[in-house]
């Protein structure tokens, strides 16, 4: 049984050597497919594959007609839109992706992001600091969650509303729940906007007035 890792962007030596690991211990071969620039490769590597892992690779219809031996396919991260799930489920190819997995370190990044914004972008010219404001989460999931607590240590208000996440849910893990998303962008003064569906939250206008200077989508 051969599992395929294909990543144009390759993950971290300590991650292969961790998928190998559980992989060779489980009796299976790992064959890699790393910074590949022509899809073609891909069409190659996969074609006796049984499994496969990727990235934000495009598993497309055509990847999967290249397979003859595909049951699996993982992706390394939170969304699956980079996966034909239509293309996967003619052939009975299960397709999983990694909920959670790396939520705290796109929280950590929104806050770096945040600091920087404040700070007009470290022009030299002094900025605002983050305690006592509001903040607005934009879609409460998983990095919606940990964005929250980091934020807490800052010392910031946390407000938030998601389209399926009902309020006491988020009252509940000490954040003001807010009616919809043009109250977050009234009432905050920063939001981060982290939703599943993006078109939902940004192919309308925002509210006028809106008390948010800063926006990270
Ligand atoms: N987690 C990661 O590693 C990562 C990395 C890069 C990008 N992203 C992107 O960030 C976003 C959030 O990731 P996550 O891990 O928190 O996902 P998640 O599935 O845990 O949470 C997404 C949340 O969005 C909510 N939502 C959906 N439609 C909404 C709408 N119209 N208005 C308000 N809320 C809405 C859902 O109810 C859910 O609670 C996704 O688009 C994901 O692709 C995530």
């Amino acid at each position: 049984m051969k599992v395929l890792v294909a990543t144009e962007k390759p993950f971290a030596k300590i991650a292969v050597d961790g998928i190998r690991e559980v992989v060779e211990k489980n009796g299976y071969e790992l064959a890699l497919l790393e910074k590949y620039t022509d899809v073609n490769d891909l069409y190659k590597a996969v074609a006796d594959a049984d499994a496969l892992i990727v990235r934000s690779d495009k598993v497309t219809k055509e990847v999967i007609d290249h397979a003859n031996n595909l049951k699996i396919v993982v992706r390394a991260g939170a969304g699956y839109d980079n996966l034909d799930l239509e293309a996967c489920t003619a052939k009975g190819i299960v397709a999983m992706n990694t909920p959670g997995q790396n939520s705290n370190a796109v929280a950590e990044l929104v806050m770096g992001m945040l600091v920087y914004t404040v700070r007009n972008f470290y022009n030299g010219k002094s900025g605002s600091e983050l305690m006592g404001k509001k903040l607005g989460l934009l879609a409460f999931g998983n990095v919606g969650r940990n964005v929250a607590r980091i934020a807490k240590g800052f010392g910031m208000d946390v407000y938030a509303f998601d389209e399926f996440v009902p309020a006491d849910k988020i009252e509940e893990a000490g954040v003001h729940a807010v009616a919809n998303r043009d109250a977050l962008f009234e009432t905050c003064d920063v939001v981060s906007s982290r939703p599943a569906t993006w078109s939902a939250c940004t192919s309308r206008p925002l509210p006028r007035p809106s008390r948010a200077s800063t926006t990270l989508w």
